[in-house]
């Protein structure tokens, strides 16, 4: 194999690297289920081109001052928050990412956790599976309704539309808040745009789906869950850290909004012993948004041809940071993409 050396941070199917293994010399680390270990990471970074890399690899500016090679970090996944832009960008290194392909995969699972807490689905599946189901009950696992309520999406990109689309066909209140208004949203979904504390007191299912940032880091804490219905529902499927998680426990522990579905979480893996998993109604999962096989296979392939346009000195179908490209004469500058 021939061309510029690129690493790719995790066992991937080679059907979804053609066109990087056609543009580049690859080398990728053997492990499926575990992330690559740092040390390896910026062993590999040291002498690659290109790096390929999941939301597991941390790639900051300690990994890139040991990276002097280094032009383009390809990210499998729409969310970049592991890697530090602003130091790739003064380095002339693209960054890409690879949003659209998993937009309505995303937007399912957020359906998935949503309805499973608002219904009690995890507690229904235990009682029947542990034999515990003694009768039909008039209350028994009596949870809420989700048809004809409230959704307040926080973040309305391209996934936020897609739950908004859904939240259609449940017959349901759209309203939204970020920092510009979506018309074109506005205008496909019936979504209406408010300011966060009136979403937040307004909406039984509050879904955050912003990027995470230093202005959006624990965007939901005490003073937010306070202002919250007491039959309320948030759903994190965006990042961990928008949420005070210690702040959350303790809003449910007390009742003061009704349960939480999650798919991601501060520390990932979150630890067993976390207060969050031991409070009531909350339905966790372990960061699938996007996890179908056709669309991770679709995310992989994306990264590759992200990863192979720019070391052919082409226009990377995204590219989060655009101005390095049309700096460097390589590839045209893009549009500046939404985070989700
Ligand atoms: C997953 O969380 C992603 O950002 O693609």
């Amino acid at each position: 194999m021939g061309g510029p050396p690129v690493f790719v941070s995790r066992r991937l199917p080679e059907a979804a690297l053609v066109p990087l293994l056609a543009a580049a010399d690859v080398r990728m680390f053997e492990g499926e289920q575990e992330p690559v270990p740092r040390d390896r990471l910026v062993r590999e970074a040291a002498h690659c081109v290109g790096l390929l890399v999941l939301l597991t690899d941390r790639v900051d500016a300690a990994l890139l001052a040991a990276a002097p090679r280094l032009r383009v970090v390809s990210c499998m996944a729409v969310g970049y928050d592991n890697v530090d832009v602003r130091a790739c960008t003064a380095r002339g290194i693209a960054v890409c990412n690879t949003p659209g392909v998993l937009t309505e995969t995303t937007a399912d699972l957020c359906w998935a956790i949503l309805m499973a807490c608002a219904r009690r689905l995890d507690e229904g599946r235990r009682v029947v599976q542990e034999g515990r189901w003694a009768s039909w009950a008039p209350f028994f696992l009596a949870g809420q309704d989700v048809w004809g309520r409230t959704v307040g999406i926080v973040g309305l990109g391209r996934i936020g539309t897609a739950v908004a689309r859904r939240a259609r066909g449940f017959g349901m209140r759209i309203l939204y808040t970020g920092p510009a208004p979506k018309p074109e949203a506005e205008a496909e979904t019936g979504a209406q745009r408010v300011p966060l504390e009136e979403l937040l007191s307004e909406s039984d299912y509050v879904v955050l789906l912003a990027p995470l940032r230093p202005d959006t880091r624990h965007l939901v804490g005490a003073r937010e869950l306070e202002r919250m219905k007491p039959t309320a529902i948030l759903v994190n499927a965006g990042r961990g850290p928008l949420v005070d998680e210690g702040a959350l426990a303790d809003a449910l522990r007390r009742g003061r909004i009704w349960g939480a579905a999650l798919d991601v979480f501060e520390q990932e893996p979150v630890p067993p012993d976390h207060p969050l998993l031991h409070s009531p109604n909350v339905f966790a999962v372990p960061h699938i948004g996007s996890a179908s096989i056709a669309t991770r296979m679709a995310m992989a392939r994306l990264a590759a041809e992200n990863l192979a346009a720019v070391l052919r000195g082409l226009q990377p179908p995204s590219c989060v940071n655009p101005d390095v490209l049309a700096a460097s004469g390589r590839g045209l500058p893009s549009q500046q993409p939404e985070h989700t």
